[in-house]
């Protein structure tokens, strides 16, 4: 069924990302409500959509005020999920490293649930999850972890497993019951569903769930969440998926260079508690060289996006654990301003994307496309900086540290690589 329903969105999806609004959400549409005449479930799972015109009592909870960060079973483990790897990459995360430099969610993504019971409460696959999910999310707490479920807007997941649409509070009540910290929430078979209108009754379960739960929105940009979605939810998505390569589109997915650029209008749009999410992270599953990681995690940091592993964290090699709980980059991402890179300069493949950080702090990438390596300088004029200056200078890849630079500051730019660094002007 799964394949399934991948092969008909793929079909349908010829128009690019740059169409993508109507004809994705459509195709996906289309893709959900076949597979779910095909399992028979559409009638069962059928709600009313005319009368969403619920509102939002509570504020939203402050529980992102920086990018959240994580672990989701997706990029690396598709469907393939079970308590035993979800527990594996909790400890593997305890162990790592990873908690110590900031990560703390561990969430499963699509195809834990199987069915719901005689009074509509969803249930986990119990051959996957033998032991339940509130135990699974009392061991994640245990390592001193938080805990992370996925779920959809429509009649069925992208993976055809049931969603949330008109059970959104029995949901969020069972959610809290089980100890969930943060919910990611699809688009998949959503019919004539209006997105804001959907995600808000969401959120309103949620908040009245008595339990703070990170609502993380996954409409992959299609509805404009930039104009609605900052008051509902602490994360979007502004895009389809990212798949693990440099460069291209395949199905509906995107290489990660892809999804950069469809980031560059999008830095107005971000900040504390609100962020945009160009996708989880592929570092270390194999499709890119440790270059190319290098710079998918400096980027990333630079767009302030959640930093949500999504690799085997029980078997990273020397690199993909270096990459990953880089502090000084975590550190950008990290940053409390919470202002998302512009990209202030591009000539050919050549880039230099900018950020401001609290207290007059610059964060700077310049990011080589080329498949040559090139030598590239920002000019402290670019940054808005006065040309005289002096600064101190951090390459926060190699670690070195140049003091008392100014007018401008560069170097070599391997091929398909990056220069980051941070500036502190100097006292
Ligand atoms: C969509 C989402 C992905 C993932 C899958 C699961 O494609 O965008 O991130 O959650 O569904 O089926």
């Amino acid at each position: 069924m799964l394949a399934f329903v991948r092969r008909l969105r793929t079909v349908l999806q010829k128009s690019g990302h740059g169409a993508e609004s109507r004809a994705t959400s459509s195709l996906r549409l289309m893709a959900g409500v076949v597979a779910a005449a095909a399992a028979g479930l559409l009638a069962a799972a059928a709600p009313a959509f005319s009368h969403e015109t619920l509102k939002l009592d509570a504020p939203k909870p402050v529980l992102a005020s920086t990018p959240p960060m994580g672990w989701n079973s997706w990029n690396k483990f598709s469907c393939n999920v079970s308590e035993q790897l979800v527990r594996q990459q909790a400890d593997a995360m305890a162990a790592s490293g990873m908690k110590e430099a900031g990560y703390r969610y561990i969430v499963i993504d699509d195809c834990w649930q199987k069915s719901r019971d005689a009074d509509g409460n969803i249930v986990a696959d119990p051959e996957r999850f033998p032991g339940g999910i509130q135990a699974l999310a009392d061991y994640v707490h245990s390592k001193g972890l938080k805990f992370g479920l996925y779920s959809d807007a429509g009649s069925l997941t992208c993976g055809g497993r049931p969603g949330s649409a008109g059970r959104e509070f029995q949901d969020a009540r069972q959610y809290a019951k089980w100890g969930v910290d943060y919910l990611k929430y699809d688009w998949c078979s959503t019919g004539p569903r209006n997105a804001e209108a959907a995600y808000t009754i969401m959120a309103k379960a949620l908040r009245e769930s008595g339990r703070d739960i990170v609502l993380s929105i996954c409409e992959w940009g299609d509805n404009h969440p930039e104009r609605w979605a900052a008051p509902i939810g602490h994360l979007w998505r502004t895009t389809g998926d990212i798949f693990d390569g440099w460069k291209g589109t395949k199905d509906w997915s995107h290489g990660m260079t892809d999804i950069l650029d469809f980031q560059v209008e999008r830095w107005r749009d971000s900040g504390p508690n609100a962020w945009n999410d160009p996708d989880m992270l592929e570092v270390g599953n194999g499709g890119m060289t440790t270059t190319e990681y290098e710079s998918h995690f400096s980027l990333w940091a630079m767009l302030a996006a959640p930093l949500i592993a999504g690799n085997d964290l029980s078997k990273m090699d020397a690199d993909t654990r270096r990459i990953l709980t880089n502090a000084d980059v975590i550190a950008i991402d990290q940053d409390p301003l919470g202002q998302q890179a512009r990209r202030i300069w591009k000539q050919g493949e050549l880039e230099i994307w900018a950020r401001p950080l609290k207290g007059g702090e610059h964060a700077v990438v310049l990011f080589n496309r080329s498949a040559m390596p090139a030598g590239m300088s920002v000019d402290w004029d670019q940054l808005n900086l006065p040309a005289g200056l002096k600064a101190d200078v951090k390459d926060l890849w190699s670690k070195k540290v140049t003091r008392h630079v100014h007018g401008r500051f560069g170097g070599t730019v391997a091929s398909h690589g990056v220069l980051m660094v941070r500036i502190t002007p100097a006292l």
